[in-house]
């Protein structure tokens, strides 16, 4: 097998998506433009994959690096003359031997199956550019042959009218021997409209030099489709979402509409499960068996077991700690769970209630407007509608835990760090701040009074 070497081209300032970001940086699906073309170059095995980084190449270099992307080689190009150029400041970290494949990092959807075969064609011994059939090849660089021999590619800035006629344009990548790319490259001039050193001069040297020139047709547009503008990104965005949700399909997952379903990470799915319109997946999700997501959800970095369901408009995020719904849990409509969230089998969380780094045990209910912070929830609790821990003091958090069986009163401050007894009630509207004991009824409101014959005030003061 001929080595690999992988050049991604990112260098490029992208003017037309008129923003401060550099245009790999934009993300599809969660993930910088330029991060997709490297998952996918993952697959094949290079020697070596380069990164040309020119315009706000810090910036590139930096989110690559906390993405950790540990893998390639990054080399600049300041200032940016052109594809040739792009090329040629890779040169020193490509090896003398083997094959160099050439991508471009605003081109995102392209796969590896695509460019395997591009590199079978090239077979160590041969240029091999992938072209693509386009119905308006405006501003491409077109495949010209002299029969059915390619014979060179003429950038559409320099083509005459018959050449702008052609269909057949190049997508930008290429597979190329490394002794032959390196002599071509180092013959490039800019001798043409743009005054910029083309790449794809080196197919008429490749000629010239009587090289084989092959040029393997792709039917898949989508895959070699470029960004260039926010409605491209769009366009290729909802291209993969499709794809995505088409895989999920395959296997099963009933997904009400493949036309509204986001998916930014990955997700796994058991059997049986349904996925109502609009929702978002980030980072990893995992859904059980017979898992049911409502309409309008956004679940990131969490795991819902078998049997669980999540009701319309809610919110789940688990960041970094995670999120976990235990079996045949029913989570909102409008609930929010946070970081550290673990429920348990049985467990109901309702609307407007919030729940961050705290666990409750299997039957526990918090149905209502409630928060749920640092805390420990034993089994069968019922936490009223209103209740609150009240677990941040201003400079720490403090831990709340309530044993099993409890029954928390509506509209309850529960201050920790404070401990609710197995088996107790907190009465409606008590803040407790002392921990209680097992079995108690704990309140800490004011005894109510009536004041008999009471006359209210009345207007005019009389
Ligand atoms: C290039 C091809 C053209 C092809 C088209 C496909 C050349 C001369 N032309 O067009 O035949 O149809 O791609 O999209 O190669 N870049 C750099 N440094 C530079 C210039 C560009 O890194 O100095 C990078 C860009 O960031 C981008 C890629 O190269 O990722 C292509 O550049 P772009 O300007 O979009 O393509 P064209 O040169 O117009
Ligand atoms: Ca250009």
């Amino acid at each position: 097998m001929t080595a690999l070497d992988v050049v991604i081209m990112a260098a490029g300032k992208g003017t037309r998506m008129k923003s401060r970001l550099p245009k790999v940086l934009h993300r599809l699906a969660g993930r910088a433009l330029v991060q997709h073309v490297i998952d996918t170059v993952t697959q094949l095995e290079a020697r070596r994959v380069v990164v040309v980084t020119g315009h706000g190449a810090g910036d590139v270099e930096a989110a690559l690096a906390e993405a950790g992307v540990e893998s390639a080689t990054f080399v600049r190009q300041e200032p940016q003359l052109g594809t040739g150029h792009a090329v040629q400041q890779a040169v020193p970290v490509l090896g003398d031997d083997g094959v160099v494949l050439v991508l471009n990092g605003d081109v995102p959807l392209i796969q590896a199956g695509t460019l395997q075969a591009l590199i079978d064609r090239c077979g160590g011994k041969r240029l091999a550019l992938l072209s693509v059939d386009m119905p308006d090849p405006t501003g491409y660089g077109r495949i010209v042959r002299s029969g059915d021999a390619v014979w060179s590619i003429i950038e559409h800035k320099d083509a005459d009218e018959r050449q702008r006629e052609i269909n057949e344009i190049y997508t930008g990548v290429m597979a190329v021997p490394a002794p032959m790319l390196k002599r071509w490259l180092a013959k490039l001039t800019n001798n043409n409209s743009q005054g910029e050193y083309y790449l794809t001069d080196i197919v008429r040297m490749a000629v010239k030099d009587g090289a084989d020139v092959v040029s393997m047709k792709t039917l898949d547009g989508v895959q070699v489709d470029g960004v260039n503008s926010p409605l491209q990104l769009a366009e290729l965005e909802r291209a993969f979402q499709r794809r995505q949700a088409h895989t999920l399909m395959d296997q099963g997952v009933r997904i009400s509409d493949p036309a509204r379903f986001d998916m930014r990470g990955k997700l796994e799915c058991g059997q049986d499960v349904e996925i109502d319109v609009n929702c978002i997946f980030e980072g990893k999700v995992v859904l059980g068996n017979g898992v049911r997501i409502g309409a309008h959800c956004i679940v990131a970095n969490a795991r819902i077991e078998d049997g669980a369901r999540i009701m319309p408009f809610t919110h789940i995020d688990g960041e970094r700690l995670g999120v976990t719904v235990g079996e045949d849990a029913v989570v909102g409509p409008f609930a929010r769970l946070r970081p550290g969230a673990s429920l348990g089998v049985d467990v109901h969380v309702g609307n407007f209630v919030e729940v961050k780094n705290a666990t409750m045990a299997r039957g526990s209910k918090a149905n209502h407007l409630a928060y749920l912070g640092d805390t420990t929830v034993g089994e069968r609790v019922n936490y009223g509608a209103g209740a609150i821990t009240a677990n941040y003091d201003g400079a720490s958090k403090h831990r709340t835990v309530i044993g099993d069986d409890v029954h928390v009163g509506s509209n309850s401050v529960l201050v920790a760090p404070v401990n609710i007894g197995a088996g107790g009630t907190v009465g409606a509207g008590s803040v407790i701040t002392k921990d209680t004991p097992a079995g108690a009824r704990s309140v800490s409101r004011a005894r109510q009074a009536s004041i008999g014959n009471w006359e209210r005030p009345k207007k005019g003061g009389q």
